[in-house]
């Protein structure tokens, strides 16, 4: 397999956005595609830094930074806020926005004001929903309008109690069928990609081989075209549940635990702040402000 640098050389100008059809042309030449979820201006910026293709503002946001217990609560109002943060801080990976749940069931015309919304208020170059079949509509009319749109099939979140709860999808040879003409369907709509979910591997295989478009898979083995973790779970920052898709690749939460554990500390016995991290005040000043001082509460 060929590779190409996506992360620039030190002290090399910042490249430039990278461009959509470039998408599906990693596909073609078997270059892996890594995405991974951000929610504010920092994580977007170190996911920018360490050379991620796309990043994803997910509904996830709900569960990992709102404290929800499903992805359905978040609004719109609060994704166009976390888009737009992480829009500051990252320039060059493609930022997607997730549509949440309520802004694209009601009609055509919700789905694409609500699209709007993103990539006029928040800057997002394209946007992600979930789900076939009725979602099929949506997707032509917000491609109609020019807008970019990632699909997202097998376990989607926001419908999971149709599905029986968070579990694997595609698993018979029927459900697997229905699968892979979703697929399909969503392809030719005009999606410029697709997010596969806890599907089996050869499922996801057979959907990969089958479309043009790039699949990004989450539980759907190492044959999808890209992957995408959800930030929380692969640097060990959420308490919740975690499925067994994720690779965590640190243990930040109690890395963070301690360092506040020593700032309590710190405080607490008056060894924080020390001299360096006070301002000083030339002496003749301060002399004329203490006798100032000194003057005005004789005066009383
Ligand atoms: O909301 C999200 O983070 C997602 C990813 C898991 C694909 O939809």
């Amino acid at each position: 397999m060929t590779t190409r640098p996506r992360k620039p050389a030190p002290n090399t100008p910042a490249p430039g956005k990278l461009p959509l059809p470039e998408l599906a042309e990693l596909k073609q030449r078997g270059e892996k595609i890594a995405m991974v979820t951000a929610y504010d201006a920092p994580s977007g910026r170190l996911a920018d830094d360490a050379g991620v293709d796309i990043i994803l503002v997910g509904d996830s946001a709900a569960m990992v930074v709102l404290g929800y217990d499903s992805t359905v609560p978040a609004s719109m109002d609060e994704m166009v806020m976390l888009t737009r943060a992480v829009t500051r801080g990252a320039h060059r990976p493609l930022v997607i926005a997730d549509m949440p749940f309520g802004s694209f069931q009601i009609s055509d015309e919700d789905a694409l004001q609500n699209a709007i919304r993103f990539l006029k208020e928040a800057g997002a170059d394209g946007v992600k929903l979930e789900g076939a079949g009725p979602s099929l509509s949506r997707v032509r009319a917000l491609v109609g309008a020019g807008i970019p749109v990632l699909g997202h099939i097998g376990l989607t979140p926001q419908t999971a109690t149709m599905l029986g709860g968070f579990k694997a999808q595609g698993r018979s040879a029927e459900k697997a069928e229905q699968l892979l003409a979703d697929a399909r369907e969503l392809e030719a709509a005009g999606c410029f990609s697709l997010v596969l979910e806890a599907v089996p591997a050869p499922v996801a295989r057979r959907v990969t081989e089958t479309l043009s478009i790039p699949t990004i898979g989450i539980g759907a083995g190492s044959d999808c075209d890209g992957q995408v973790l959800v930030w929380h779970d692969l640097l060990g920052l959420y308490a919740g549940h975690a499925p067994r898709f994720v690779k965590q690749y640190a243990n930040l939460a109690p890395e963070i635990t301690a360092a506040l554990e020593r700032f309590v500390a710190d405080v607490r016995s008056v060894d924080f702040p020390e001299e360096q991290h006070t301002y000083a005040m030339p002496a003749d000043e301060l002399a004329v402000f203490s006798e100032g001082v000194e003057h005005a509460h004789r005066d009383r």
